[in-house]
């Protein structure tokens, strides 16, 4: 396959009918935007082709926004990408003439694809089937179609002569309205057939626009593509659309997921971006959020009610419930919780054990810390197998600054410490229980700093008060 191929993303429309105050493909979708979705499927169909080519982005509402957006999250693309400007909204047609003014590259394709930047769902497997269809049927165009029972917005396709044509939801009759297989708004076109079509069609329809969707007719070799799962196409317009479209793309990632060995004990009730990868052997329970650049290893365990962001779990980590991590790193066999709290920063040694109401932030535990109950960690290195008592904290910040604290290997702390930072302790050194430190202590060292105790026989009378 040797084509030199442009994938067009429509991406002018502001999406009024989601009433958010940002432009339609900055919409929040799965914690990315709606229109890196699109981007991400063009780039997945180039390097999996081979085919040469570019992504070519019609920009018009917000254009400012949405184009810092992605030369952010795309900064370093590995196919180029090429921006037109559509200055007035005046329909998808209007739209693709806007590319072909503005990105000479056009004019190196063979084949064009258009797809729209509210289907999110869509991905390099629809793109690839459609270009199939297209070479080995000899098509000048393809448009993919589903079937659904609510048609409600979408245009009908009707089938006709050589090819079929498509009439929009406004323009419809009351029979055509009936017909159920319906346009995605995804076509692979011959780039000749495309520039020939595009320049006949005008805005004599209900809405005023050009439609792209005029470019097919029947006495035309074009076919639609029928998709057998219309979740696939779903098209963002307004809010209820874009919750389903957010469960459609989370569901098919979670179950490609399930089928290559992860176990979700609900997947229904399980929220897993697109972005996170997870091990064969895991087991994720309901109600967990694994969100962002979130890697999860083998054989892992993750309870209910925990969310998960943006961080790293090894193999066998056990997540237990009501835990809540971001930016953190979770090493071999480590497990966190219940109600644990890795803040960003945090890296768990192997075998290490962070157990309830535990707030780290900001710290390197080696391989096998215990820090097991109600404790704060933060701007700290704890070495090997030390052990933390209960109700430690880390006074790590003086209001204007943060200090660090350092705990050697092999150490034991006792419980209700405090380590007023900066302050650094050597290897193997004891803490006596109740112990407030502030100065260094030498590797081997026992320090105790809490008030003596006062022991003063029968006078415990005086202070019980008694009903009279
Ligand atoms: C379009 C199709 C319809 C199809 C549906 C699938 C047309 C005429 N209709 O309708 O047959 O069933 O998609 O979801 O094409 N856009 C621009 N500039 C414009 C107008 C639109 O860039 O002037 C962009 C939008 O930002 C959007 C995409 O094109 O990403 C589709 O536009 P939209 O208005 O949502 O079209 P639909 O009414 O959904
Ligand atoms: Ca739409």
């Amino acid at each position: 396959m040797s084509d030199n191929i442009g994938l067009v993303i429509l991406a002018a429309g502001a999406g009024t009918r989601l009433k958010m105050d940002v432009p339609k493909p900055l919409a929040p979708m799965c914690n990315q935007k709606l229109v890196s979705f699109p981007v991400q499927a063009a780039f997945d169909f180039l390097k999996e082709t081979k085919c040469s080519g570019h992504v070519g982005l019609v920009l018009g509402h917000g254009r400012e926004i949405v184009e810092s957006y992605l030369d952010e999250t795309f900064s370093n693309p590995e196919f180029p990408v090429r921006k037109a400007h559509q200055v007035e909204q005046n329909g998808t047609a209007d739209a693709v003439r806007a590319y072909l003014k503005d990105v000479d590259d056009h004019k190196k394709t063979d084949v064009t694809f258009i797809l729209c930047a509210d289907t999110p769902v869509i991905s390099k497997e629809e793109l690839m089937t459609l270009y199939s269809t297209l070479k080995e049927g000899g098509y000048e165009a393809v448009a993919a179609t589903f079937e659904t029972a609510d048609p409600t917005g979408y245009g009908r396709i009707l089938k006709g002569g050589k090819g079929f044509r498509i009439v929009e939801e406004k323009d419809a009759s009351d029979e055509q309205r009936k017909v159920n297989e319906v346009n995605s708004g995804l076509y692979a076109i011959k780039t000749s057939y495309l520039l020939d079509r595009i320049s006949k069609v005008d805005s004599n329809n209900k809405s005023g626009e050009f439609y792209l969707t005029d470019i097919f007719s029947e006495d035309a070799k074009v076919a639609p593509v029928l998709f057998p799962d219309e979740r696939i196409f779903i098209g963002v317009n307004d809010l209820a659309q874009l919750q389903r479209a957010e469960r459609n793309l989370r569901w098919k990632h979670m179950r490609s997921l399930r089928d290559e060995g992860v176990r979700f004990i609900d997947l229904s009730h399980t929220y897993v971006d697109p972005s996170v990868d997870i091990g064969a052997g895991t087991v994720v329970y309901p109600n967990v959020f694994l969100e962002g650049k979130t890697t999860v290893g083998k054989n892992c365990v993750i309870e209910p009610g925990s969310i998960i962001r943006d961080s790293i779990l090894e193999d066998e980590v056990e997540i237990k419930a009501y835990s809540h991590l971001e930016q953190a790193v979770v090493r071999k066999a480590a497990g966190i919780g219940p109600y644990g709290r890795l803040r960003p920063g945090t890296d768990v040694g192997s075998e290490s054990k962070i157990g309830n109401f535990v707030e780290v932030k900001k710290a390197v535990l080696e391989k096998g810390v215990k820090v097991s109950h109600l404790s704060y960690v933060g701007d700290a290195e704890i070495g090997e197998n030390t052990n933390i008592g209960c109700g430690f904290i880390t006074c790590n910040y003086d209001g204007a600054q943060k200090y660090k604290t350092k705990i050697g290997k092999d150490s034991f702390i006792g419980s209700d410490t405090q380590m007023i930072a900066p302050v650094e302790l050597g290897e193997g050194c004891y803490v006596a229980s109740g112990s407030t430190i502030n100065q260094d202590m030498p590797a081997g060292s026992f320090g105790i700093a809490r008030a003596k105790q006062v022991t003063k026989e029968n006078m415990a009378k005086r202070f019980i008060k008694t009903k009279s």
